[in-house]
């Protein structure tokens, strides 16, 4: 008998392995970034069949602006043409878009495109696709420290009022639960970052398969085995 599955609320990719793709069929970086937006068409389609109800990928993080000149621009010109191009697709399939992290470093057509997209879909209940873009988990507490701190000083709220929840008002993911399952393609097993606050209860799964591979067939098996686990949250 095929094992009961249980589907996870929440996943959280961590995009990884474009360029060991790529540079494993000897073709440059780029192609593997480009077939890995394909494979997160793919993803996003899965999960809805599924009946996950957020998907979460990293696609940037703080760090990644420090690659070389032509793979950021490259990426920027992906983001950039995915926002533009996927939104109609977004609007049809009734799919909530957020970005996760600081816009402002981003040229003004991106921001007003990630803006333009958040605000189209901000009424979408059934599913949430959130994209981390310069993400880092660090600069994320960071700013929740900060607009906390300005609030004691306005007096809005006093020391003794922090707690999780009011911490976690001013995360990037305030509104949303927190990831089930954390999936890091690729082989590497580390979160450069990712979720920190937000990974506390999260069960997590390192396939080999590079993003580029990643399909139904390889997030069925990420869901088999989150099947397995036995979330205890610290009880018995
Ligand atoms: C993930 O693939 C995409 C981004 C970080 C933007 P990588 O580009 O990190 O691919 P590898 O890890 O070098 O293979
Ligand atoms: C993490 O991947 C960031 C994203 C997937 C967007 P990296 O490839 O940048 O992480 P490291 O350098 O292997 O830790
Ligand atoms: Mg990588």
């Amino acid at each position: 008998m095929e094992q009961e599955l249980k589907i996870p609320n929440h996943i959280a990719i961590i995009l990884d392995g474009n360029g060991r793709w790529a540079k494993k069929k000897g073709l440059p970086r780029t192609v593997g970034h480009t077939n890995g937006a394909k494979a997160l068409q793919r993803t996003i389609e899965a999960c809805k069949k599924f009946g996950v109800k957020t998907l979460t990928v990293y696609g940037f993080s703080t760090e990644n602006w420090s690659r070389p000149k032509e793979e950021v621009d490259f990426l920027m010109n992906l983001f950039l043409n995915y926002l533009t191009k996927q939104s109609k697709k977004l609007i049809e399939n009734k799919i909530r878009f957020v970005v996760l992290g600081d816009k402002s470093r981003f040229s003004p057509e991106i921001q007003n495109a990630m803006k333009k997209l958040e605000s189209d879909t901000k009424d979408f209940t059934e599913f949430t696709f959130n994209v981390a873009l310069n993400y880092g988990g660090h600069a994320e507490i960071v700013k929740a420290t900060k607009e906390i701190a300005q609030d004691v000083k306005d007096g809005k709220i006093s020391i003794d009022d922090i707690d999780e929840k009011i911490f976690e008002s001013h995360l990037y993911t305030h509104d949303q639960l927190p990831p089930d399952l954390i999936i890091r393609t690729s082989g590497e097993q580390r979160l450069s970052g990712f979720l920190l606050w937000q990974c506390s209860y999260s069960e997590f799964y390192f396939p080999q398969v590079h993003f580029p591979d990643f399909n139904e067939e390889q997030l069925k098996i990420a869901i088999q085995e989150y099947s397995k686990r036995d979330r205890r949250y610290g009880k018995v």
